[in-house]
């Protein structure tokens, strides 16, 4: 009896006490390590593609490119604000608004794939998309978006972005130099610098819940360097959830995809609420609760969630730089 009073006694203290031991701290980096990487922020070589990054940023600020002058990728994807707009969703440049939420554009390079349902490959491609949504930036058709970028200026700077290219002045180029300009936008953090060694830099709290996340499972689907945005899974995988989007479906026609979604990145998940597809859920904290119970039926304590919610927090960038 004494003993085991003794032991849980002693569990009790470590896992209040803030002094995690050597050997706590080296097993949960090798955990941490066998699940996640640290952020690559090399995803284009930055010199030799400067005219063409210096391109992409001007056109993503841009708000010629919308039918009527107001609204640039900016508009939705605040760059100061952690690449988003903190709207559930987001009204285009005549006020409608479309079913989803506007995810960040930091860190979006290194997904396997791009939107909510990954039905576009790549930064490049999806860039064009929202340029001729009737709901986001509303322009006609590629040839008035040309004319328009023609009028404000615009061709030499394609030239110097695009040397050696036959026809650089084009509309797929408008996506390739965004595209570009996108992969410049990598935040590392704390958490970067925990995976390359410094086990100091996290709180005793980032750290329970970082072992959290890994022992109830959160990393089956939110890991490696995006700490999510590598697989598609079932929403409500565990437990049914209430959605009319059918996700994935829209694009494979699989019935198997029905309610799958592309996993989404967690890095500054603490700054882009609201949250889900729909962003319909306010609060991390209940997002959290969610993803326990219909991603891994686990019912998490309070003390557990408010711990992962810590360790989320050391997923934030350092600095917001572009
Ligand atoms: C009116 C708001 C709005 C504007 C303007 C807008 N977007 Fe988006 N963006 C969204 C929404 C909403 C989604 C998610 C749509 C979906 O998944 O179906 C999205 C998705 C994205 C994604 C995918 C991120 C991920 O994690 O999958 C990228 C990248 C992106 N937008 C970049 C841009 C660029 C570049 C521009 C300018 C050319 C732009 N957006 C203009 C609202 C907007
Ligand atoms: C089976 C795969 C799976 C597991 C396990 C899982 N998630 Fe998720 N997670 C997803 C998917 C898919 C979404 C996107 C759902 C949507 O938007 O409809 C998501 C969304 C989220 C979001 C919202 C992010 C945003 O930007 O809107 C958070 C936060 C989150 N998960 C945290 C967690 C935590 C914490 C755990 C562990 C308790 C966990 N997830 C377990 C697949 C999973």
């Amino acid at each position: 009896m004494k003993t085991i009073a003794f032991l849980s006694l002693t569990l009790l203290l470590v896992s209040c006490s803030s002094k995690w031991s050597a050997e706590q701290n080296k097993a949960l980096l090798n955990e941490a390590k066998d699940n996640f990487e640290e952020l690559n922020t090399n995803q284009i070589n930055q010199v030799k593609f400067s005219d063409r990054i210096e391109l992409g940023k001007k056109l993503y600020f841009e708000k010629k490119l919308s039918a009527n002058g107001t609204l640039s990728c900016n508009s939705c994807h605040n760059l100061d604000n952690y690449g988003v707009d903190n709207e559930p969703t987001s009204p285009g440049f005549d006020g409608t608004r479309g079913g989803r939420n506007s995810p960040t554009v930091y860190n979006s390079a290194i997904h396997l794939a791009q939107f909510w349902d990954g039905r576009a490959k790549d930064v490049e491609e999806q860039a064009l998309g929202p340029l001729l949504n009737p709901i986001e930036h509303g322009l006609k058709d590629k040839k008035q978006t040309m004319k328009i970028l023609a009028d404000a200026g615009y061709k030499p700077l394609f030239k110097k972005a695009f040397k050696g290219y036959k026809y650089p002045f084009t509309f797929k180029n408008i996506g390739k130099a965004i595209g570009a300009f996108e992969k410049t936008l990598m935040t590392p953090t704390r958490f970067d610098d925990f995976l390359a060694g410094d086990t100091s830099i996290l709180s005793s709290s980032e750290k329970r819940g970082l072992s959290k996340f890994i022992e109830v499972g959160c990393v089956n689907c939110h890991n490696g360097m995006g700490i999510g945005g590598e697989t598609y899974q079932k929403l409500g995988l565990e437990v049914p959830y209430p959605t009319q989007d059918k996700g994935r479906f829209d694009v494979t026609k699989d019935e198997d995809d029905m309610h799958v979604f592309k996993v989404p990145s967690l890095r500054n998940v603490v700054k882009t609420y609201p949250y889900f597809h729909d962003g319909h859920v306010k609060s991390l904290t209940q997002a959290i609760k969610i993803m326990g119970k219909h991603q891994l039926n686990a019912k998490l304590t309070n003390r557990e969630i408010s711990d992962i919610k810590s360790f989320l927090g050391s997923l934030t960038a350092k600095e917001l730089k572009y």
